[in-house]
């Protein structure tokens, strides 16, 4: 393993670490099979009996609310020879019925049928052969994360700094709860997972579409991300354990469209719907509304290694080769709000993270063009030396310039703490319990 650790430098990494897909599995055993990874939001499966199917890397699981109202989460994996037991993405089910020879799991998990269980001896025992169960479940502001751990670093340890940023994306609503109940908009590009990250150097290039639009629509000032440049208040901040976070608040945000109306506060318009959301805000967090609206919009994270949650939306990777990714962005619904907010989040999230929209393809457009520049490798170390004395913040935090590489190394740090690491621990017994045993964690 101590090779891989060559590879990340103070300010540059190999280029092999995107290209390799000896490293790519690797990555699957000491990342995505080890730490603590985003799998699925609660609002996916609100009732008992409700699932989805969702992955672990290469592994497909089951996110099951169970009949008592707890989450499990199961490998999709048949205990007799393997067939998957659930086909559909979502739904809702007392049983999953296996469709090769028919056995039968409840919610929980545990085998409660076997066809024509008299030709099976005596020490055949049913209660033995439940799903497969994801060691560790956890969840925090509504994200459920599963660890193939058995033991090792708490959720909570994990999310670190990052909890807080959780927590202000949902309390956006009244509620304090957020609903994936608008679609998604999926979509795969042929480069590496890896750069999927939090990037402020790259707005003025990559997103001049965005920038030249919203500056026709609303004036010069509109322009939000034009100020992503070396003289910029806006920050770039590592928040330790991989995660990473844009501050782009170092400047007055003008939302698109704001020309038309009078906001009342950060961004909400002065319209029946957007008073109707302060009056819910006020009743429920009181002197305290207009900052928690303020941070719950100007949330703009990536929790290491998958979830990304940025203004209204939610975005996760999954990696299917060292050169190929799968994406999937959700507009984030708040809960208790007048429908006209959520509208304006779902148009938000289409003009830009839609699969048509103006943002997000152009990212990734990008990923592909890297994967490709890669390829020639020739003279293969990149470049990651913007910003290289981030100022430390406290709790091991520390924030650059928006445009440093802040988040890249924090990133790359990670990696390369998780790719030293001894051998994996998702050995045939440690991958899944039983269905029943119950370690489930909550981490709010
Ligand atoms: S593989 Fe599932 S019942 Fe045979
Ligand atoms: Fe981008």
């Amino acid at each position: 393993m101590s090779g891989y650790a060559d590879l990340i430098q103070r300010d540059r990494v190999h280029s092999t670490i995107f290209t390799s897909e000896d490293i790519y599995q690797a990555e699957l055993t000491n990342i995505f099979y080890r730490y603590w990874v985003y799998v699925a939001h609660e609002s996916e499966v609100p009732n008992p009996g409700d699932y989805a199917v969702k992955w672990i890397g290469e592994k497909q699981v089951i996110v099951s609310r169970r009949a008592d109202g707890e989450i499990g989460i199961f490998f999709n994996r048949c205990r007799h020879r393997g067939a998957t037991v659930c086909m559909d993405a979502y739904g809702s089910a007392t049983f999953f019925r296996c469709p090769y020879h028919g056995w039968t799991y409840d919610s929980a998990g545990s085998l409660v049928g076997v066809p024509y269980p008299s030709r099976y001896g005596e020490g055949f025992d049913k209660s033995a052969l439940g799903l497969a169960r994801v060691p560790r479940v956890g969840t925090s502001s509504g994200f459920i994360f599963a660890s193939l751990a058995e033991d090792g670093t708490t959720l909570e340890e994990h999310l670190g700094n990052a909890v807080g940023y959780l927590a202000d994306f949902a309390n956006g609503s009244p509620t304090g709860t957020v609903s994936l109940t608008a679609g998604a908009s999926k979509s795969f590009f042929r480069g590496n997972w890896k750069f999927v990250g939090m990037d402020g150097y790259h707005t003025n290039f990559t997103h001049k579409t965005v920038l030249d639009l919203r500056q026709r629509k609303s004036g010069p000032s509109a322009a939000r991300g034009a100020g992503n440049t070396d003289k910029s208040l806006n920050e770039s901040w590592d928040l330790g354990n991989g995660h990473c976070r844009l501050d782009l608040t170092g400047r007055d945000k003008v939302e698109v469209g704001a020309a038309s109306t009078t906001s009342i506060a950060a961004g909400i318009p002065d319209t029946d719907g957007g008073r109707t959301y302060m009056r819910l805000m006020d009743e429920a967090y009181g002197d305290e509304s207009r900052e928690v609206i303020r941070r719950s919009r100007d949330v703009h994270i990536h929790v290491w290694p998958n979830l990304q949650l940025i203004g209204p939306s939610i975005r996760t990777v999954r990696p299917l080769a060292a050169g190929r990714t799968e994406v999937i962005c959700y507009p984030a619904m708040l809960d208790g709000v007048p429908e006209e907010i959520n509208t304006a989040r779902v148009r938000s999230f289409e003009w830009f993270n839609g699969v048509a929209g103006f943002g997000s393809p152009d990212d990734t457009e990008i990923f592909e063009r890297n994967q490709i520049g890669l390829q020639a490798d020739y003279r293969p170390w990149l470049v990651l030396a913007r910003g290289l004395e981030a100022e430390p913040r406290g709790n091991g935090s520390s924030v650059g310039n928006v445009t440093d590489e802040v988040p890249q190394r924090a990133q790359m740090r990670a990696w390369k703490t998780a790719m030293s690491q001894a051998g994996p621990t998702n050995d045939a017994d440690a991958t899944g319990k039983e269905a029943g045993a119950a370690d489930r964690e909550v981490t709010r």
